[in-house]
């Protein structure tokens, strides 16, 4: 595979414990010159956010964003260090307007549940898989999609589904989740910033894996997805 001639500086925005951070962290640093990005900005809204000390620990600037920063200097913060992708990963805050159309089709988010269902304010964290866990649901999952100007509206790029047991807790369930976005979001974020996976003007996304190789999906097949991603996103 040709080695990228250019790759995209990316920022990540992350509240809370930063696994999906490390999990893009990592695929990068495996992937070596293929990489079609690197992490070169973490940011969060809380100081204490374990995300910050990963970036840290990664040698990678992390920043504490106070609400004015968080607010008006979002863009002015991204453009002076020449960002060119965002990639949300478990922030709580709603992006600005501002930075919302600058980075059309350039800032991605993951949620943890099957897209349009269980998303949109106020349907973050455990919340979200006590909704899937009280409706019954059979089948849950992480989405990535493009981030617009609403919560979790964006245009979906990605999903997989992961079954719910009949026994699940939340923490089960959330741990089932985690463990595929960990696999499923570095992997698009690879896709977006070597332009594999593009929004178009008419807001439709090309580039995204076939759902068919999702419907094969077994509980622990985890090694059959990451083979399926490698295939149709590109390593
Ligand atoms: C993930 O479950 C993700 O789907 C959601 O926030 C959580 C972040 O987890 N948006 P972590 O901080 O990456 O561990």
């Amino acid at each position: 595979m040709a080695v990228p001639t250019s790759r995209s500086r990316v920022a990540v925005f992350a509240s809370g414990g930063g696994s999906n951070l490390q999990a893009i962290i990592d695929h990068f640093t495996a992937l070596g010159p293929q990489r079609s990005g690197d992490v070169v900005f973490v940011a969060s809204d809380r100081a204490g956010a374990p995300a910050l000390h990963r970036a840290h620990a990664a040698g990678i600037e992390a920043v504490a964003l106070n609400a004015k920063a968080r607010a008006g200097g979002l863009l002015q913060e991204l453009a002076t260090r020449g960002i060119m992708h965002v990639v949300l990963a478990g922030y709580l805050q709603l992006i600005p307007l501002d930075v919302v159309q600058s980075f059309r089709g350039r800032m991605v988010n993951v949620h943890p549940a099957l897209l349009p269902s269980f998303g949109g304010l106020g349907m973050y964290g455990e919340r979200v898989h006590s909704a899937v866990l009280a409706s019954g649901a059979r089948v849950s999952g992480p989405t990535v999609h493009f981030v617009d100007e609403v919560y979790d509206r964006g245009a979906i790029i990605a999903q997989w589904p992961v079954p719910v047991a009949p026994n699940d807790s939340v923490a089960s369930l959330a741990a089932r989740v985690v463990a595929v976005e960990h696999l499923l979001y570095p992997r698009v974020v690879h896709a977006v910033c070597c332009g594999r996976i593009r929004l178009g003007d008419d807001g439709r996304v090309t580039g995204v894996p076939p759902l068919e190789s999702a419907a094969a999906f077994s509980m622990g097949d985890y090694v059959r997805l990451r083979q399926s991603l490698d295939q149709w996103l590109g390593t």
